[in-house]
């Protein structure tokens, strides 16, 4: 079946991070496609914008969920809510995330609390607590999206990396321990998209760089695919193969772009 093809004919989707970039985008294509889609992120204002541009226009809904999913109170509200809102979650989408684009010495215990909290641990704590909405379904899907940096190392992001590895390796264990879900968790490796997140990371201009769009439509293909990683584009397939044949040669060509573009401008080179 083609992308185009994909019919949501009102499955519940919920998706966190949904109020720009790349959420947002996964949003309104499966809105399009006739998803229900309850979007979550901090910005009220954000996701009602959405919700009144979209849903008088789109074979689906968009309904707005307003919470921090760093706080734990807000995030036992959100839970409560959706349990009285929805009887089944069809797709659960983990896309809300934050990135401290600086070197490790200049993060305080909090930028580095913050990051764990969002990226990793209150989305597994989602998953925990959501599990028999998804069991409900006919063919349920938790798909995250990950990143490159759990796999290759990212100076400047060290914190961030270890974040998003955090969740990586959080999925691959726990689908095998829990059959139910074995074949229906998919990991998305995007590299680098234009995003607000990724707007302090110098380092861009120097990189090959994928669209939300792409991303969107690998959400879109995971729903059918059987393979459980899934990359948005062939440049952060070939990265991520690079990485995975050979430690060195990926850390040296990493270690030679990321001194002149990025630590350089740390640590000029004494003349
Ligand atoms: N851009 C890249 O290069 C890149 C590469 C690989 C992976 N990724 C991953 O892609 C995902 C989306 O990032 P993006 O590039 O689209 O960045 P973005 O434009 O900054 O979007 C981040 C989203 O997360 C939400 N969010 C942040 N903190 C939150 C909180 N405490 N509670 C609820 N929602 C929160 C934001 O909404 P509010 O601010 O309204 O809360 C926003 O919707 C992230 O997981 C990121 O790690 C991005």
């Amino acid at each position: 079946m083609s992308l185009n093809e994909i019919r949501g004919d009102g499955k519940i989707m919920v998706i966190t991070g949904a109020s720009k970039g790349i959420g947002k985008q996964i949003s309104i294509d499966f809105i399009e496609r006739g998803f229900k889609v309850f979007g979550i992120a901090r910005s009220e204002e954000k996701l009602n914008e959405t919700a009144q541009r979209l849903n008088p226009i789109s074979r689906g809904e968009f309904i707005p969920m307003p919470y921090d999913i760093g706080n734990e109170t807000q995030i036992e509200t959100l839970i409560e809510k959706l349990y009285s809102k929805i009887p089944k979650i069809d797709v659960l989408i983990l896309c809300a995330g934050i990135a401290h684009s600086r070197i490790f010495e200049d993060l305080s215990l909090k930028d580095i609390q913050i990051e764990l909290k969002v990226n990793y641990t209150s989305h597994i704590f989602l998953i925990q607590k959501l599990e028999e909405l998804l069991k409900k379904s006919s063919s349920p899907r938790i798909i995250a999206i990950g990143s490159l940096t759990s796999e290759l190392p990212f100076p400047t992001n060290a914190s961030y990396s270890a974040s998003k590895a955090a969740l990586f390796q959080f999925l691959r264990s726990w689908r095998m321990e829990n059959p139910f879900f074995e074949d229906k968790v998919k990991i998305i490796l995007p590299g680098f998209v234009k995003t607000h997140i990724a707007s302090e990371y110098d380092m861009h201009k120097y990189m090959p760089q994928e669209s939300t769009k792409e991303v969107s439509h690998a959400c879109l293909k995971a729903l059918q695919s059987h393979k459980s990683v899934l990359f948005p584009s062939w440049t952060t397939a070939c990265a991520y193969r690079l990485g995975r044949f050979s430690l060195s040669l990926s850390e040296w060509l990493i270690k030679l772009g990321s001194k002149y573009f990025v630590i350089n401008k740390k640590y000029p080179p004494k003349s």
